[in-house]
């Protein structure tokens, strides 16, 4: 299991933030996210440093949906970073935060009119609009509440990226965005003289999720500024800003070879320079919306190990007491986990076994046929790189409460979700 950020073994214990991961087992119980907040904190500044935000125009916006309690609102404000919503309820949270509401970027390919009316309300930053509809929909709230509005367009670049089918967004056949094939981007920018409140200042794309590879970054900027300086020309709207969303990779297993942050920002500004160059115009404002490359790897999962079922020349079944829940990419997109045993990280690997969630559902397996140390029931065990999408997508199938979070550093550990009750369980349910 590859160690990441503060991660440390004394004895034969992982420790994390300076945190044994057994004594933050015991005082909080299982199972348990622990985050990094170091490691969080450097991955913002790697970005931050590198894309040119201080002292330059360019802005990172973390997004949201991969991890957004309020604490990382928090961190995230402190961290110079700009935030990505994609819903109400991460607005909303947003907002209880305190975060500046324009350094928000409000994305989602069906916002309500309710959404809507909330963003306007706050004053958040940049709409993303997706659809003729939601253009309609920011037009007329604007107008009834008398306020004008900033947006930009998502558009569909045409790009593929390799990832998995589920996470990628930027081909053609995509429910996200104004195409470019079928002419919608220009009958989107041909509307705009007809709306008084809205402005467009920008465009953004997002072509997937945990890519490896530049070049499709690299396409897309040129395909954005080509978009840039044609919108110039044909239609006399000088586009400020250019937003090419999240998707930067990271290690889960040893099959990952993820890029360097620092790399990955010095080629994309290199190329909007080159491009731009060449094209005669001017650089314009760069956005990137970062999400599992920030918090992805500073987050691990503690379990405790119950049944382990040695199904003889078959397989071992070890049971864990969280599973899809807390987890669910494994069974949704096949994702792979690195896992240990927390207190004898530094024995030898003796068995292999697949371990599994608590669900009633064959497919909650996290992990299979991963090599362990002679794992005994009442063993904490550690999966690790779960910090993105792994509490942001949790739910409480089979009535399984939501585990709790805590945040270490420096020795310290801080509890920022709480654990889910039986009787917050019951909370929305009306019994009579
Ligand atoms: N910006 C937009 C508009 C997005 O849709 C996304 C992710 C991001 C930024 C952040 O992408 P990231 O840097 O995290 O790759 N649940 C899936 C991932 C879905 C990604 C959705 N959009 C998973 O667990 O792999």
């Amino acid at each position: 299991m590859k160690l990441h950020g503060s991660m440390k073994i004394e004895g034969n214990e992982l420790s994390i933030g300076g945190v044994r991961c057994m004594e933050l087992a015991k005082k909080y119980q299982t199972p348990l996210y622990v985050i990094d907040e170091e490691l969080v904190r450097e991955k913002c500044r790697e970005y931050i440093q590198n894309f040119e935000v201080i002292g330059g125009r360019n802005k990172v916006a973390y997004a949201g949906k991969a991890f957004l309690p309020l604490y990382m609102c928090k961190i995230i404000e402190e961290e110079n970073m700009c935030l990505d919503v994609v819903s109400g309820g991460e607005l909303y949270t947003a907002n209880k935060a305190n975060f500046p509401m324009d350094k928000i970027f409000f994305h989602g390919n069906n916002k309500t009119r309710e959404e809507i009316s909330m963003g306007i309300e706050f004053g958040v930053g940049r709409f993303v609009v997706d659809n003729f509809y939601e253009l309609d929909l920011i037009e007329e709230i604007c107008e009834e509440k008398d306020r004008y509005q900033e947006i930009y367009f998502r558009i569909t670049p045409g790009i593929e990226a390799h990832t998995h089918e589920y996470i990628k967004t930027g081909q053609i056949d995509s429910k996200f965005g104004f195409a470019l094939v079928n002419g919608d981007l220009e009958r989107a920018l041909e509307r705009m003289s007809e709306y008084k409140r809205i402005k467009l200042v920008g465009l953004h794309a997002h072509i997937g999720s945990q890519i490896f590879d530049l070049d499709p970054f690299l396409d897309t900027v040129d395909i954005m500024m080509k978009l840039v300086s044609d919108i110039g020309k044909n239609h006399d709207i000088h586009l400020k800003d250019i937003d090419l969303g999240g998707g930067v990779g990271v290690y889960y297993t040893k099959e990952d070879e993820p890029m360097e942050i620092k790399e990955f920002c010095e080629k994309i500004l290199d190329r909007s320079k080159k491009t731009c160059s060449e094209l005669g115009i001017d650089v314009p404002n760069l956005v990137i919306e970062p999400g599992r490359s920030i918090i992805a790897n500073a987050g691990s999962t503690l379990y405790t190990v119950g049944s382990i079922k040695d199904i003889k020349d078959v397989r071992v079944y070890v049971s864990v007491d969280g599973g899809m829940t807390d987890n669910v990419r494994p069974s949704l997109y096949h994702a792979g986990y690195e896992c240990s045993i927390v207190n004898k990280v530094n024995n030898e690997k003796v068995n292999k076994v697949t371990i599994a969630g608590k669900c009633c559902e064959s497919g909650d397996i996290l992990i299979t046929d991963a090599d362990v140390m002679n794992i005994e029931s009442g063993d904490i065990l550690i999966t690790t790189s779960t910090g993105a999408y792994g509490y942001s997508m949790s739910s409480n199938y089979n009535k399984i409460p939501r585990s709790a979070v805590v945040v270490v550093k420096d020795g310290i550990d801080k509890l920022i979700c709480k654990r889910q009750s039986y009787e917050e369980l019951m909370y929305l349910e009306i019994g009579e």
